[in-house]
């Protein structure tokens, strides 16, 4: 991080130099820490659209290019070359892995796709009819309460436990609130499967038959995974960051990072999203819908379109568009009508005056439930596949984050417009 450069703040007669911090990439930074000690004022910043909360070495976004790295490798060549959890060992570790290294942690993410048997308990106290989303949001907090030797956040040995276990466990208790609210048994991780298909089997395999996961299947899920892994500090890292900054165990981190997720800001938007495609039903409807999302005085907004960062194609969109083809073409399915209602709305929404100078594009959720429903998930398992794929980069941010001499209780100001200061009046005088 290069200093040198400052900025200087006029108020009220007095001048403050600011510290200008340059990064690898990006915009500029003005350093505002001492700003409240030095002048008294603090800066106001609602949904922190101009405020860098951290330095880390993890994700980096072009909003305006379009660009997604990890660790400095563009998303594209990730989802083309690489795999899912050669993509978790860079996150974790921040370089790629040599053989040996691969191979060691993938024995060491296997050996603890099991969950304590007592789980299997827990689950029967929800509902049935439960979003899965809930039921993780439960269950992934309740680890916790079972796996007492990784929760000293001091120790860095129990740290790296932490995680493994959260890689490794997180797909086992996604796949069984599914099985849960199919009424289902729960099927165990079979550990000579790799991390994608084990999912797979542990969703869709009944004990009743054999059941082959499909090697291409197999491959498009491991994708989904890579394109969701980390994306710097959105609301849910943004929440798992600021629930472990008060020293937090990272179980109960995670299991916040998932509720926020849940939004359909946010990772709810890819079910949101499927759901409207369908809602919309045929191409002829298209307009109507746009000019709702136009209509300042109706809340519906085109599910999956948008972001706050990038105001330019998400590369995610990009590769899972043509992802949502292969799958499709695999699968044999031809004519699919929620994805002739996806291309064709795009393609008008990208001509579209409003999007046009809104810069809203397609963003990752926008094909995403294509894929997951040709593959046979319900849409409630949508963003539970979302929330898996992003403990990686939740679990990352939580570690970089602990390991910072720097780091402090995530403690932001107000701009308080409430009652100025009045004295108590009793009951009979009210
Ligand atoms: N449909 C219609 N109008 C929109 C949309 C949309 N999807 N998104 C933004 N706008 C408009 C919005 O009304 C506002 O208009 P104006 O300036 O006239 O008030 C303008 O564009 C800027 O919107 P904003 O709400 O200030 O932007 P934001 O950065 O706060 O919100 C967002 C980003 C992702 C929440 C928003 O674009 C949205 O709600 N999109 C739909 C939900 C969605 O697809 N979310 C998934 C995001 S990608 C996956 C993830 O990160 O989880």
């Amino acid at each position: 991080m290069a200093e040198g450069k400052t900025a200087r703040l006029h108020l009220e007669g007095k001048d403050y130099d600011l510290a200008v911090l340059s990064p690898t990439a990006g915009p500029d930074v003005v350093d505002i820490r001492k700003l409240y000690g030095d002048a008294g004022v603090f800066t106001y910043d609602p949904g922190f659209t101009s405020t860098a909360s951290c330095d880390s070495t993890i994700t980096y976004i072009d909003g305006d290019k379009g660009e997604l790295w990890y660790r400095g490798y563009p998303i594209e060549q990730l989802a083309a070359q690489s795999h899912y959890l050669e993509v978790c060992y860079l996150l974790l570790y921040g370089e790629l892995p040599n053989p040996d290294q691969l191979l060691d942690f993938e024995t060491r993410v296997t050996r603890h796709t099991m969950v304590h048997e007592q789980m299997h308990y827990f689950f029967r106290g929800f509902r049935r009819d439960s979003h899965p989303m809930a039921t993780m949001v439960g269950v992934v907090g309740a680890m916790s309460a079972f796996y007492h030797d990784s929760i000293d956040i001091n120790d860095p040995v129990q740290r790296e436990i932490a995680s493994i276990r959260l890689i490794a466990k997180v797909p086992t208790i996604a796949a069984m609130a599914y099985k849960y609210s199919l009424g289902q048994p729960f099927v165990y991780p079979r550990n000579e499967l790799d991390y994608a298909s084990n999912f797979l089997h542990m969703c869709f395999s009944v004990p009743a038959e054999p059941y082959h996961v499909d090697p291409a299947l197999s491959r498009a899920m491991d994708r989904i995974f890579t394109l969701h892994a980390d994306h710097e500090q959105n609301a849910s890292t943004s929440t798992v960051r600021l629930a472990g900054s008060s020293g937090a165990n990272p179980f109960a981190c995670i299991a916040a990072g998932i509720a926020c997720l849940w939004g359909p800001a946010h990772g709810g938007a890819n079910q949101a999203c499927l759901e409207m495609l369908r809602e919309i039903g045929s191409v002829e409807r298209i307009p109507e819908f746009l000019a709702r999302a136009k209509d300042k005085n109706d809340p519906f907004r085109l599910m999956g379109f948008g972001h706050r960062v990038y105001k330019n194609f998400d590369p995610r969109a990009k590769v899972m568009k043509e992802s949502a083809d292969e799958v499709l073409d695999l699968l044999g399915v031809h004519n699919n009508p929620t994805l002739q209602v996806a291309k064709e709305l795009e393609r008008i929404a990208l001509e579209d005056e409003y999007f046009v100078s809104k810069k809203l594009y397609p963003n990752v959720d926008f094909y995403s439930g294509i894929i997951l429903e040709a593959m046979g998930f319900p849409t409630s398992m949508f963003t539970p596949i979302f929330a898996l794929s992003r403990t990686v980069g939740w679990i990352s941010q939580w570690k970089e984050m602990i390991a910072d001499p720097q780091n402090k209780i995530g403690r932001p100001r107000q701009l308080y417009v409430g009652a100025p200061r009045r004295d108590y009046k009793p009951l009979d005088q009210r």
